[in-house]
């Protein structure tokens, strides 16, 4: 039996900041952003939208499309939790109209809480194979105004209906994990910002790549020309790039151009939205099946890294007509709604969604009809609804 991706839906905030204009205001070489870090926009997610609405936005693209009796489990990966407690997959079920009988938590380790999820959930439909699995990844990158990470963030989310007999990408079997207790990026309880050892973090990344990518090469007795594609978790743009260039490494000429060419179809959306942490393998993976115009069959690599820090390689075959199930113009479109922020008006929405709204207050969304968002919180517990 395969298991696999069935479903992809992606949501993105409707604001973001043009590079160049940043690069100006932090008196910087626009090249060093754009080529340097390799990213052109990111979004920016004002006080209205938090891991929880991007969720729930993101799957509100397919959910309509399902059969919502069979989804017997609901996770949801996140680094930008809006409670210490409570799952954010559990006001997610609610605006879903899931059944009660859906099992649902959270789960946590950096970027690599949506292949956490993704994991158990493959392993929960072999074990339930007329059941489906739902998880989710939304996150909000904040370095702060200023700061050498303040060109690697981004908001937005990726949800992904897993199934038997998917419609997009069959699952192999297997996987190669790393883990190593280190400090190359965490946030603190106190934080709404993250702390990180940059350039060190840029170091583990690829330490880890290497390592996995080769152990899964070994485990699975496949050469790097057997793949089609290897799509990244992309923090910004020229880190996968700088994965992707091992990759490639003393490979003949047509396996070079290959991966090559898949990396420039998956890096598309990853340049204008930023860093999504534990959505970004995934935003990259999706803007490979939007712009690679691979053939059904195709083997994927997918390298997942979340930070302090956990590594993991496995791949999965695209299916037949995998196509038809992807929506390339809404998606687009939905990067083409977003409103181009000044430098101080970012400013302002950034450091105004530091901040919690008074208990009690009202917030409303400025955003397109349909679209959920934060509305504020009544006796400190969260409201969301739908513009
Ligand atoms: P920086 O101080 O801007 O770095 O910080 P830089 O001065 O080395 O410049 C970056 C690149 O721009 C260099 O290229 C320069 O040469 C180039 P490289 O040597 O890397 O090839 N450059 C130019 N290029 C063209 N024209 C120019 C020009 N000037 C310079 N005029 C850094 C960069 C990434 C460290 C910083 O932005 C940062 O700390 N970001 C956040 C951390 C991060 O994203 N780390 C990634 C790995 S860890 C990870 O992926 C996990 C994460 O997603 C979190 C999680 O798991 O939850 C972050």
């Amino acid at each position: 039996m395969q298991v696999g991706i069935d479903k992809i839906g992606f949501f993105t905030p409707n604001k973001y900041v043009d590079m160049v204009d940043l690069a100006h205001a932090r008196n910087q070489d626009p090249n060093k952003f754009l080529i340097g870090i390799g990213q052109n926009e990111m979004s920016v997610a004002d006080q209205t939208q938090d891991a929880v609405s991007m969720g729930i936005n993101a799957t509100m693209r397919y959910i309509n499309r399902i059969d919502k009796d069979k989804v017997g489990l609901l996770v949801f990966g996140t680094e930008s939790s809006v409670d210490q407690s409570k799952s954010a997959s559990l006001f997610v079920k609610t605006a879903l109209k899931l059944k009660p009988e859906v099992r649902t938590f959270e789960v946590k380790e950096a970027c690599f809480g949506l292949t956490a999820a993704l994991m158990i959930a493959r392993d929960f439909v072999r074990v339930h194979p007329h059941q489906t699995a739902i998880v989710i990844g939304s996150d909000i990158a904040r370095y702060g105004v200023g700061t050498p990470g303040e060109v690697t963030q981004g908001a937005g989310s990726i949800s992904m209906l897993i199934k038997a007999d998917p419609s997009i990408v069959a699952l192999n079997d297997g996987h190669s994990a790393y883990s190593e207790d280190i400090n190359d990026f965490w946030r603190p309880n106190f934080s709404r910002v993250a702390m990180v050892e940059g350039k060190y973090s840029t170091q583990v990344y690829l330490d880890f790549f290497t390592k996995t990518f080769n152990a899964y090469k070994k485990q699975k007795n496949l050469k790097t020309s057997d793949f089609d594609a290897i799509t990244y978790h992309m923090p910004f743009t020229k880190m996968a790039l700088k994965a992707n260039r091992i990759a490639v490494e003393g490979q003949d000429e047509e396996t070079t151009k290959k991966l090559e060419n898949s990396f420039e179809a998956a890096k598309q959306l990853s340049r204008r939205v930023g860093n999504v942490y534990t959505a970004s393998l995934y935003l990259s993976l999706l803007s490979l099946l939007e712009n690679a115009n691979l053939a059904a069959g195709s083997l994927v690599g997918l390298f997942s890294y979340g930070s302090g820090a956990m590594g993991e390689f496995y791949s999965g075959n695209l299916v037949t007509d995998y196509e038809n199930e992807i929506d390339q113009a809404k998606d687009m479109a939905l990067l083409d709604r977003r409103k181009k922020l000044t430098i101080p008006e970012y400013e302002d929405v950034f450091n105004a969604a530091l901040e919690d709204p008074e208990d009690g207050q009202e917030l409303d969304s400025d955003d397109e009809k349909g679209t959920w968002y934060f509305a504020g919180t009544k006796d400190h517990v969260r409201q969301y609804k739908e513009k």
